[in-house]
């Protein structure tokens, strides 16, 4: 069912906690260096503004295990945030739940901005503990969840305090959940799925749902050569998820099945190490040598990955294709980079490594999504019930 929305509420006057998610890289130096889910919580931080509303912010970083941790502090966000919103009162708490919060909150006048101190500071907010959460809500009188890359997690902040306060959805989770959701449910066709990344094992019950949607599945990267086994071929020393052969069998019988094409490499990089600068050459993947371990696909499966991918209507894309972070095994995942950027359907990066990845590669503009969330997009197009989205008030 669908959820509300911020704009389904008034919040005029209104004290409004916004849950989102600033888990951003900082350095030692507390300088934050990609803003991107900062700049992505904008619409709503501004529409909040805009409608004279007290905004309250919270947030993690990192993963500080329920200790005090100044490395993870949020302050460099607030900063960062000030320097986003020039014109708005940015004002930072040292922490999320207490008295100086209470206080901090009651000061703040409508259109200003209250961030508060990492939640995951306090071990209550990763085990939804419902005094924590009431604590939390206590302080505001509307509770907005704008932080997608966490709606997969039943935390105090993204679950928790939805029971005691008016729950909706922020613009960032309706983008992110409208895009993808319109993409599985009813994708404009053919519909290629690319994934890629070290274990089958965690994408299993990605490949499962996608299996069910997709026309073609392309499998690259780390987990193919699980497939490639299954096939009977000689992987060498090539990343290997032993547990899985059989399951990997079952899938690729299961595509079979269902008329789904199903494309694993044809020609694989080989190194004689797992370095930057190890020796390198390409061979048929049906016949990696016994010392060589495979870090990229080769020049022919680039070929064929790509044009699948440039004749699609729809692509969704989650993991890397190659240890891309070693520029000689980036090759692979640079190429379905480019195809998806030439591709005129609908593109979706799923976050985390494939996300970096295109950005890394410089072909971020090109695509018409890429998600902010890296175990949370998995878990949706898993077809799992997201615990943050699922907390909020139906329309
Ligand atoms: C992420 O970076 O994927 C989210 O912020 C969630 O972080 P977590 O995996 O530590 O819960």
């Amino acid at each position: 069912m669908a959820k509300k929305t911020v704009e389904d509420v008034s919040v005029k006057g209104k004290k409004v906690l916004v849950r989102v998610d600033y888990n951003v890289p900082i350095t030692y130096k507390q300088e934050v260096t990609d803003d991107k889910r900062i700049v992505a919580a904008l619409p709503t931080v501004e529409y909040l503004l805009k409608n004279e509303a007290k905004v309250i912010l919270c947030s993690h970083l990192g993963r500080p295990k329920g200790q005090k941790n100044p490395a993870m502090s949020l302050a460099p966000v607030a900063k960062r945030l000030a320097e986003l919103l020039p014109d708005t009162k940015v004002t930072f708490v040292n922490d999320c739940i207490g008295e100086e919060v209470e206080a901090a909150a009651n000061a703040l006048n409508d259109g200003e901005i209250l961030l508060l101190e990492n939640l995951r500071f306090y071990a209550e907010e990763e085990k939804n503990d419902e005094e924590f959460a009431k604590k939390l809500a206590s302080i505001a009188e509307i509770f907005v969840s704008d932080a997608f890359g966490t709606v997969h997690r039943a935390h105090a902040s993204t679950a928790g305090v939805a029971k005691y306060l008016p729950a909706v959805a922020g613009f960032l989770i309706g983008k992110e959940l409208s895009v993808m959701g319109a993409a599985l449910e009813n994708p404009e066709r053919p519909f290629v799925a690319i994934l890629g990344g070290a274990k089958v094992k965690d994408k299993i019950g990605v490949i499962k749902n996608l299996l069910s949607k997709c026309d073609s599945l392309i499998i690259g990267g780390g987990m193919a050569y699980t497939f490639l086994k299954a096939k009977g071929y000689e992987i060498g020393k090539s990343l290997l998820d032993a547990d899985n052969i059989e399951l990997a069998k079952e899938l690729m019988a299961d595509a079979e099945k269902r008329g789904v094409k199903l494309l694993l490499p044809i020609d694989t990089v080989v190194a004689d190490d797992f370095k930057e600068d190890a020796n390198y050459k390409t061979v048929d993947s049906a016949e990696i040598p016994a010392d060589w371990e495979g870090l990229d696909i080769g020049e022919k499966t680039r070929e064929l990955f790509a044009n699948e991918i440039k004749s699609a209507k729809t692509v969704i894309w989650n993991g890397p294709m190659g240890v891309f972070e070693f520029a000689n095994f980036a090759k692979g995942t640079s190429a379905v980079a480019a195809a998806c950027a030439e591709c005129e359907g609908t593109t979706i990066i799923g976050g985390g490594d494939s996300a970096s990845a295109v950005k890394k590669l410089g072909f971020a503009k090109q695509m018409t999504h890429i998600s902010t969330g890296g175990g949370a997009s998995l878990e949706f197009l898993e077809g799992i019930e997201l615990p943050g989205v699922a907390a909020l008030n139906d329309k």
